[in-house]
């Protein structure tokens, strides 16, 4: 039940995943979620390109940096107005919200808009390590929304983007792998060498929460699609 495809490159995957979301609006798809980070761009190149129309739909992005607001130029939602909400407005689109440090109130309140707007495809990178959204190893499969303390090497990866030290968040905010696993479709992506490892364990290696991914192989309409280094460790 997982559907890997195996594109050459970025842009292949892009235009894959591009006809991954086409066929979920042609199928009704109302909510789409959404990630940050690199994998995603060219998707969102090419939906931007396309003259697909959003303005009837919601999004719900997976994660935030707790303490940066939408305007921050590091902060998720301003990464996605960027890449994607810019040129293609959505009626609704959602993201945590970081500039809530009453972290109680700002994932029931998450939650909540989760049940309100269930999941019709949601788009997922993936962790060098197996981790989805920011649920790292570890992580309760039924997690819902929740925040997560960073580990030290994300902080000191992060410190080059801030000009105080200070500024550099050192929790998140994420939908939880429970929360993940609900959206009616999964579609991931992963690209490069760096990942082999993580996409042989989420795809052939044993259900575990050493590899948050792997709960992916318990949900029945799962896409995969890898670039040929990303694919290089699956037998
Ligand atoms: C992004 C997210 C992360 C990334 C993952 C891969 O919203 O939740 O799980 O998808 O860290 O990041 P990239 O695509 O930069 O390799």
């Amino acid at each position: 039940n997982m559907n890997v495809q195996i594109v050459s490159d970025k842009q292949a995957g892009g235009k894959a995943g591009f006809q991954v979301f086409e066929d979920a609006l042609q199928n009704g798809a109302k909510v789409l979620g959404l990630a940050t980070g690199s994998t995603p761009v060219t998707i969102y190149e090419q939906l931007v390109a396309s003259d697909l129309d959003f303005s009837q739909l919601t999004s719900v992005n997976l994660d935030e940096y707790v303490g940066l607001s939408a305007d921050h130029p590091q902060s998720y939602h301003y990464f996605m107005q960027q890449h994607l909400f810019n040129a293609k407005p959505f009626a609704h689109s959602y993201v945590p919200d970081g500039a809530n440090l009453d972290a109680a109130a700002a994932t029931s309140a998450y939650d909540q808009i989760i049940a309100a707007n269930p999941i019709d495809l949601q788009l997922l990178g993936l962790g060098k390590n197996g981790h989805i959204g920011f649920n790292e190893p570890g992580t309760d499969p039924e997690s819902t929304t929740h925040k997560v303390t960073l580990t030290e090497s994300t902080i000191e990866a992060n410190a080059r983007f801030f000009d105080n030290a200070d500024e550099v968040p050192r929790y998140a905010y994420s939908m939880g792998i429970g929360s993940i696993l609900k959206a009616k479709q999964i579609l991931i992506v992963a690209y490069g060498e760096a990942k082999a490892a993580a996409v042989a364990a989420m795809i052939q290696g044993p259900v575990t929460p050493d590899v948050p991914a792997s709960y992916l192989q318990t949900h029945p309409n799962v896409t995969v699609i890898l670039d040929d280094a990303a694919a290089s460790q699956l037998d």
